[in-house]
C-alpha cells in the first residue's frame, strides 16, 4: 500500500468551506453532542412543521429503531425545487447530456418545477398518492429525475430498478414492493445501442402477481416500435397533455419513506432498503456540499446511473436540495470515443466530477492521449466511489486527469448508509492514495475483530459504525427482522457494514473490501447466493458455488464452480450457455467471468461448502488453503486446483 501523503494545497484551502481546524471542531461537536449538532444542521432543509425532536435511535438487540427529526414535516420535492424558485428560478438545475454527443439540454429550476408538477399530476390521475409504491425502470433521461421528484411531491415511494436488470429481476422487485404503477421508456440508448426497456417490462409483468400492475407509463425516448396494452399502457407525452403542471405538494412526516432500493446481500434475494424523508435529505445535501466543496454556480457531474444509490443521493437529491447545477449523462465513458468524459467536462465546464474506479481503470488502459487532447481546466474536485481505488488508478486520476490541481475525494459509503460516511474534505484532509481517510460529521467508525472485540489505534478488522447518522436506512421493506439480522446481529449494538478495513497511525481508514458473500463487480454489488441460485436453476446443473476474485478492470470478477448432473461433461459451449442463462436471469452485471466444472465441492462433514477454500483457489493462492482435513472428501481440493480456470 502506498503511504504517500499529499498535503492540502493552498488553493483548495482558500476556496474551501472548511479547513482542518474547522473539521476537527465540527467533528468533535457532532459526536460529543449529536442532538445539538443535528438540531442545527437539520435546519438546512425547509420544514412545513419544524421538528422539536432530533434523534431517537437505538441499535439495541431486539429494538432496532432509527428516527430522526420525527415530529417534523416536510416535502423533498419542495426542498429540491420550489424553495429555489425565487432566488434561482432561471438557473440551470439539470444539464442533460445525451448518448449522442450532439444532443444535450439545460433544464432550469422553473422548468423542473413545471415538469415535475406535470408528471405528478399524471401519476395522481392514476390514483397514486401518499405511501403508494411506483417502480421506475428508466434510462438516464431527465424524465427519470422528474419521476423521482414527482413521487416525492405526492408522498409516493419510488423503487428504481436499474435498466440493466432482466425482466425476472424487475418482476421480483415489482412484486416485492407491490407497485401498481411502472414508469419506463420505449427503449434506452447507451453507446449507440438500444435497450428494450418496454419489452422487458412486458415480460416482467407476465411474471408478477396477476392484476397488480394497473398502469405502465411509457416515456418516448427512441420512438422505437413497442407493444402497448390498451387500458394499461399509456405514452407519457399523451398523458401529460391531459393535465396541468400545477400540483400541490404533500407534506409528509420526516420518517415517511422516500424510496426503496433493492440491493444484494450475503444471503437470499436482494433486500428492499428503505430510506425516509427528513434525515435522508439533510444528510445527502450536507455531504454533497461539504465533500465536494460545492459552491453556488459550480457545475457538478456524477456519472452514476439513477438505478444505484449514488444516482439517488448525488445526482438528484443532494445536489438539487443545494440548488446546484447537476449533470445527468445518458451514455458511457467510451462512446463515441474514450475521450467522452473529458469532452463532456469541457463542453459544460464541469467543476466537480464524481465517478467510479472501474471507469478510471478502463480509461487508463487507453493511455494519456484521449485525456490530454482535452482542456479540463474547469475541474476542481475529483471524486471516486463504489470500490477501493487502487493507488495506480488514484495516481492517474490525480496526475493525468486532474493535472495535480484537483483534490481527490475517495468516498466510502453504501446503499444502506444513504450518503457518504468516510471521505476526505477538499480543504481539510491530507490525502493518501487508496485511503478513504476520515469519517464525516456524526459518523463513528469502530473496528472489531472476528469476536466483536473493539480494536484500538492502528489495526485491521471489520468495519462497524457506532450510533446512527441521519441518512441511515430505516428498515428492510416489509421485513424489519431481516434488517436486524443482517446489520445488527453480528456485533451487538453496532451497525456492521460487511466491509473489512485497516486503520493507520493517523486514524485514516483503508477499506479492503467485503468480508461477507457479496462481490463488488465494477462497483456493483452482487450476492454470490443470487448467482448460485440462478445457476442451479439450469437443468444441467446440480450444484454451484460462486466467489469473487481479483480482476484488473472490474475490481472483482465472478468465479463459479459448477457441478453438473450425473453423467454430464462440461465444455466451452456449456460455459457459454450458462453465462447466457445468468445474464438473462439476473442481468449482464451478474455474468460469471470464469466457470470451472467441478465434480465435487469442498464440504465439511455436515455438508457446508467451504467457501474460504474456493476463494483461495480462485485467487490462485494455494499456499494458504488452511486446514483441509476437516473436509468430507479432502481429495476434491486437488482436483479443483488442477482444473482451475486461468484468470489471465
Ligand atoms: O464494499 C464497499 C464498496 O461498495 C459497497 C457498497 O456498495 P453499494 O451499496 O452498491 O454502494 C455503492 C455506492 C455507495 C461497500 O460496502 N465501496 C463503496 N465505496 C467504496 C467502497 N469500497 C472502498 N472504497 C470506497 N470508496
Amino acid at each position: 500500500m502506498s503511504e504517500k501523503v499529499i498535503d492540502v494545497q493552498d488553493a483548495w484551502r482558500e476556496r474551501a468551506l472548511i479547513d482542518d481546524a474547522k473539521y476537527q471542531e465540527m467533528y468533535a461537536a457532532s459526536v460529543s453532542d449529536p442532538e445539538t449538532f443535528w438540531a442545527e444542521h437539520g435546519k438546512r432543509i425547509d420544514w412545513s412543521t419544524p421538528f422539536t425532536k432530533v434523534k431517537e435511535t437505538s441499535f439495541a438487540p431486539g429494538n432496532i429503531s432509527i428516527k430522526w427529526f420525527e415530529d417534523g414535516k416536510t416535502n423533498v420535492a419542495v426542498n429540491c425545487i420550489d424553495r429555489h424558485l425565487e432566488t434561482r428560478g432561471d438557473q440551470t438545475a439539470i444539464i442533460w447530456e445525451g448518448d449522442d454527443p450532439n444532443e444535450s439540454k439545460h433544464i432550469t429550476y422553473r422548468q423542473l418545477h413545471a415538469e415535475v408538477g406535470r408528471m405528478a399530476n399524471v401519476l395522481r390521475n392514476r390514483g397514486v398518492g401518499k405511501g403508494d409504491r411506483v417502480t421506475l425502470y428508466l434510462p438516464m433521461i431527465p424524465e427519470a429525475a422528474y419521476a423521482m421528484l414527482a413521487c416525492a411531491r405526492l408522498g409516493a415511494i419510488h423503487a428504481i430498478v436499474f435498466g440493466g436488470f432482466s425482466p425476472d429481476s424487475l418482476a421480483s422487485r415489482i412484486n416485492g414492493c407491490g407497485s401498481k404503477v411502472v414508469i419506463t421508456a420505449d427503449e434506452g440508448l447507451r453507446g449507440g445501442r438500444k435497450v428494450p426497456l418496454k419489452a422487458n417490462v412486458d415480460e416482467a409483468i407476465k411474471r408478477v402477481e396477476k392484476d397488480l400492475v394497473e398502469h405502465v407509463i411509457v416515456v418516448k425516448r427512441t420512438g422505437g416500435d413497442v407493444a402497448m396494452e390498451p387500458g394499461r399502457d399509456v405514452y407519457y407525452h399523451e398523458a401529460a397533455e391531459q393535465v396541468t403542471d400545477d400540483c400541490p405538494a404533500e407534506q409528509v412526516e420526516a420518517e415517511h419513506p422516500l424510496f426503496i432500493l433493492y440491493t444484494s446481500g450475503s444471503t437470499g434475494q436482494p433486500k428492499g432498503v428503505v430510506h425516509t424523508t427528513g434525515g435522508y435529505l439533510v444528510y445527502a445535501s450536507m455531504t454533497h456540499q461539504y465533500v465536494f466543496d460545492y459552491h453556488d454556480g459550480d457545475v457538478y457531474w456524477c456519472t452514476a446511473d439513477v438505478g444505484w444509490v449514488t444516482g439517488h443521493s448525488y445526482i438528484v437529491y443532494g445536489p438539487l436540495a443545494n440548488g446546484a447545477t447537476t449533470l445527468m449523462f445518458e451514455g458511457i465513458p467510451t462512446y463515441p470515443s474514450n475521450s467522452r468524459f473529458w469532452e463532456v467536462i469541457d463542453k459544460h465546464n464541469v467543476n466537480i466530477f464524481y465517478t467510479a474506479p472501474t471507469a478510471i481503470r478502463s480509461l487508463m488502459g487507453g493511455g494519456e492521449g484521449p485525456v490530454k487532447k482535452t482542456s479540463r481546466q474547469s475541474l476542481r474536485v475529483l471524486g471516486s466511489v463504489g470500490e477501493p481505488i487502487n493507488p495506480e488508478a488514484w495516481d492517474w486520476y490525480y496526475n493525468v486527469v486532474g493535472e495535480r490541481r484537483c483534490s481527490i475525494v475517495d468516498t466510502w459509503w453504501q446503499t444502506e448508509t444513504g450518503g457518504i460516511l468516510i471521505t476526505p474534505l477538499p480543504g481539510a484532509t491530507k490525502l493518501k492514495p487508496g485511503s478513504a481517510t476520515r469519517p464525516f460529521f456524526g459518523v463513528q467508525p469502530v473496528m472489531v475483530d472476528a469476536e466483536g472485540k473493539e480494536l484500538e489505534g492502528k489495526c485491521e478488522g471489520n468495519l462497524c459504525i457506532k450510533d446512527s447518522w441521519p441518512g441511515q436506512m430505516r428498515t428492510v421493506y416489509g421485513d424489519h427482522e431481516r434488517f436486524e439480522q443482517t446489520y445488527f446481529s453480528t456485533y451487538k449494538n453496532l451497525y456492521f457494514t460487511g466491509d473489512g478495513a485497516r486503520r493507520d497511525d493517523d486514524g485514516y481508514y483503508w477499506i479492503t473490501g467485503r468480508v461477507d458473500d457479496v462481490i463488488n463487480v465494477s462497483g456493483h454489488r452482487m450476492g454470490t447466493a443470487e448467482v448460485e441460485s440462478s445457476l442451479v436453476a439450469h437443468p444441467k446443473v446440480s450444484e454451484a458455488a460462486v466467489v469473487g476474485y481479483p480482476h484488473n478492470l472490474k475490481g472483482q470478477g465472478i468465479y463459479a464452480y459448477v457441478t453438473l448432473n450425473e453423467g454430464l461433461e462440461g465444455d466451452d459451449a456449456l460455459r457459454k450457455e450458462l453465462v447466457t442463462w445468468v445474464r438473462k436471469d439476473i442481468g449482464p452485471i451478474a455474468s460469471p467471468d470464469l466457470i470451472q466444472f467441478a465434480p465435487g465441492l469442498p464440504k465439511t462433514r455436515s455438508g457446508k461448502i467451504m467457501r474460504r477454500i474456493l476463494r483461495k483457489i480462485a485467487e490462485d493462492d494455494f499456499g494458504s488453503l488452511g486446514d483441509t482435513s476437516t473436509l468430507a472428501e479432502p481429495a476434491v481440493v486437488d482436483d479443483l486446483i488442477e482444473n482451475r480456470q486461468n484468470r489471465g
